[in-house]
């Protein structure tokens, strides 16, 4: 299994500060920069475009995870990959032509990641896995920070993991991950950990121990089992 790879959604950060806690989740020991783009169309919640991303692209030198909940997504693939995204993950349930828009942001040099909401069937990533760098399995229904992690979703992990069995993917998961939810995420073999709330509610002088304390969750946790 790949090292374990903590990603803190600045979602949960206070946006009158962006650039502040970009700063701080980097020296607190994030290992990317999770980056939430709602539409207000293919989820409930309007959060940030290109501009934001570009404008924080100078404060930091983590990986730019940006996750788009938009659809759809194609006409902004190439604005997120020339303000600075490293990765862009795009929603399986976004559009008719999921395979093109992977292949669009191959193209544009970047990594590929396609997710599924929690209602979504775990089979739906199977035909483009040979296209993809990152599996993101929805732990909440996306939307808004802060709800309450889904075990239903680990079974749907699990089935990812054993898919991508031989293949340099990673398995993310988002939404109600902390320090005790993580190690079911893990178990079931997730390697790369969103947290929004569990990173930004402690206020910046928690940062550091809050990320250490996901970390462990997930370096602790081995096997396959399902359990919380
Ligand atoms: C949910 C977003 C998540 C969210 C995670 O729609 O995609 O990245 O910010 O936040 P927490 O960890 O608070 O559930
Ligand atoms: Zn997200």
């Amino acid at each position: 299994m790949l090292p374990p790879v903590i990603a803190p959604s600045i979602l949960s950060a206070d946006f009158a500060r962006l650039a502040d806690e970009t700063h701080a989740v980097d020296a607190a020991g994030a290992d990317w920069i999770h980056l939430d783009v709602m539409d207000g169309h293919f989820v409930p919640n309007i959060t940030f475009g290109p501009p934001v991303v570009k404008a924080l692209r100078p404060h930091t030198d983590k990986f730019f995870d940006v996750h788009l909940m938009i659809a759809p997504a194609d006409p902004y693939l190439a604005a997120f990959a020339e303000a600075g995204a490293d990765g862009i993950t795009v929603h399986a349930e976004a559009g008719p032509h999921i395979h093109r828009s992977l292949q669009t942001i191959r193209d544009l040099g970047k990594r590929a990641g396609v997710a599924i909401n929690p209602g979504t069937p775990a089979a739906m990533v199977e035909p483009v896995l040979d296209i993809v760098d990152l599996v993101l399995v929805m732990t909440v229904n996306p939307g808004f920070g802060g709800q309450k992690f889904l075990k239903s979703s680990m079974e749907a992990v699990a089935r990812v993991r054993a898919m991508v069995a031989g293949r340099d993917v990673r398995i993310q998961v988002d939404g109600g991950i902390d320090a005790e939810t993580v190690k079911a995420a893990s178990r079931a073999g997730a390697d790369t950990f969103v947290a929004g709330n569990a990173v930004f509610s402690g206020g910046p002088g928690a940062y550091a121990e809050r990320i250490a304390a996901i970390r462990a969750g997930a370096e602790g946790a081995s096997g396959r089992d399902l359990s919380c």
